[in-house]
């Protein structure tokens, strides 16, 4: 029995895909289990930089299964268009299989979140990439799944009737351009050919690997900050990416898993709109952004920076039950003589160490920080915890403390190797 997920603690980009990258050495399959293409995992190995959108992380290391699971929403173009670059860099991507039950985002649900992005003027700040239309489609029960190929004479009469009807909205609600339903027939007869022999009954496979006492690791995409329960609604995405989407997205009982390891960056980055207690709109944020490379890995849209909020992290360590804290990117905060953490909210006089439901709440907290003393030295050769400045280790001491979750990992650098390990993750 060992299931082990690695899940974002904050916004996203927190640094999953190193996390997963480092620890899919020691796995026998990768499974992602919510989201789709909005998420950009970085890798970086021996220098060179791979950023992955639907393919999990563990892809490098070829001895792992990688599993596009029940609850991803896959557009099947940039699948392609991922293990085709990664191919053609030379690494295969023959051990990628793909749920049949996961849902096909369409070329109508990117339009759809782009036009309705147009409309509102960016109300949201999507990744423009389909996500909510096709998760609505998936909860309203009209959307196509990857297993509805298989019968090509039914896979026409629903895309027929659903494009119909999506044509409708494009043109008379948005006025937009709409479809040519032959054009996209033709289009999903080529993926049917390529994505068939890729798919797979994935609860039987990740089941059967579990019951066999192989590791498996569970990655997740965006954060529980943008999670559709638990985020600042509605400036969230569309899908779980807590440890309960593991579960539902995955097909697999809590009881296999082992460790929950949440990624937590050391400061806070946000990209798209919404409240962002912790923000520097100022020289401080444009320090973090240069620093740490804070750009888009899926848009390269400028991520928006801050000081760190436990409360945040907090909230990630109880929502799922986290055993363990990944922390990335401490590297960057050498060079501040100060920095501040932000330990609860003030709102309406009152402090707080909880994130609050409401949006117009959560938008007039007052930060309520923690000065720590900052390190000037750079920290990225270092590899033990003993070695690292007084106050730098007094700063993750602090985290810990707050979190009341121990930090087992601390990364110090892009690459695979830059860490400091505290406690062996798998
Ligand atoms: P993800 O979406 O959570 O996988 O994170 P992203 O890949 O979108 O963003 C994290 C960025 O930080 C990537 O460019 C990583 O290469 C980089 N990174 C990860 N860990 C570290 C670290 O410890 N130090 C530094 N300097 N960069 C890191
Ligand atoms: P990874 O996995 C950071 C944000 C978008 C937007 C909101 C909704 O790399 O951490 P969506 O396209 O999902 O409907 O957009 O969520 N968002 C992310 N921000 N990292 C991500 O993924 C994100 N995926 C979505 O910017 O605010
Ligand atoms: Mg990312």
């Amino acid at each position: 029995m060992a299931g082990y997920v690695v899940v974002g603690a904050q916004w996203g980009d927190e640094g999953k895909g190193k996390v997963v990258d480092l620890l899919g050495k020691r796995t026998d399959m990768v499974v992602r289990f919510q989201g789709g293409n909005n998420a950009g995992h970085t890798v970086v190995v021996n220098g060179q930089k791979t950023i992955l959108h639907l393919l999990p992380s563990g892809i490098l290391n070829q001895d792992a299964l990688c599993v596009i699971g029940p609850g991803v929403v896959v557009n099947p173009f940039v699948l392609f268009k991922e293990i085709d670059t990664l191919e053609s860099q030379g690494c295969p991507c023959d051990h990628v299989k793909v749920s049949g039950r996961a849902h096909l985002l369409m070329p109508y649900h990117v339009r759809l979140d782009e036009l309705e992005e147009a409309r509102t003027n960016n109300k949201i700040g999507t990744t423009k990439n389909g996500i909510g239309p096709c998760y609505s489609d998936k909860y309203t029960r009209i959307g196509l799944r990857v297993c509805d190929l298989e019968d090509w004479n039914s896979f026409s009469a629903k895309l027929k009737a659903t494009l119909a009807m999506k044509n409708e909205i494009i043109v008379k609600i948005y006025g937009g351009e709409p479809f040519v339903y032959d054009e996209m027939l033709a289009q999903f007869a080529q993926v049917r050919k390529r994505l068939l022999p890729m798919t797979i009954d994935a609860v039987d496979l990740v089941n059967n690997a579990l019951e066999e006492d192989k590791t498996v690791l569970f990655e997740g995409a965006q954060a529980n900050m943008l999670d559709i329960n638990y985020g600042v609604y509605p400036f969230v995405t569309s899908s779980s990416p807590t440890i309960a989407g593991v579960c539902e997205g995955a097909g697999i009982s809590p009881r296999y898993l082992k460790r929950v390891i949440g990624v937590v960056k050391a400061y806070s980055t946000r990209v798209g709109s919404g409240p962002f207690v912790t923000e520097q709109i100022n020289e401080i944020g444009e320090k973090l952004r240069e620093k740490g490379g804070e750009y888009g890995a899926t848009t390269g849209r400028p991520r928006r920076c801050g000081w760190l909020d436990l409360p945040v992290v907090k909230q990630a360590c109880r929502i799922n039950g986290l055993t363990d804290i990944a922390l990335t990117k401490i590297d960057i905060l050498s060079g501040f003589d100060e920095i501040p953490v932000l330990t609860g909210y003030e709102i309406d006089g009152q402090v707080i160490e909880s994130v609050p439901a409401s949006l117009e709440k959560y938008a007039k907290a007052i930060p309520v920080y923690k000065i720590m003393q900052g390190w000037h030295e750079d920290i990225s050769g270092i590899r033990q915890f003993e070695d690292l400045p007084d106050t730098c280790q007094e700063y993750i001491r602090f985290i810990e403390d707050y979190c009341k979750t121990p930090i087992s990992l601390v990364s110090v650098s892009p690459e695979r190797e830059g860490n400091i390990v505290l406690h062996d993750l798998i």
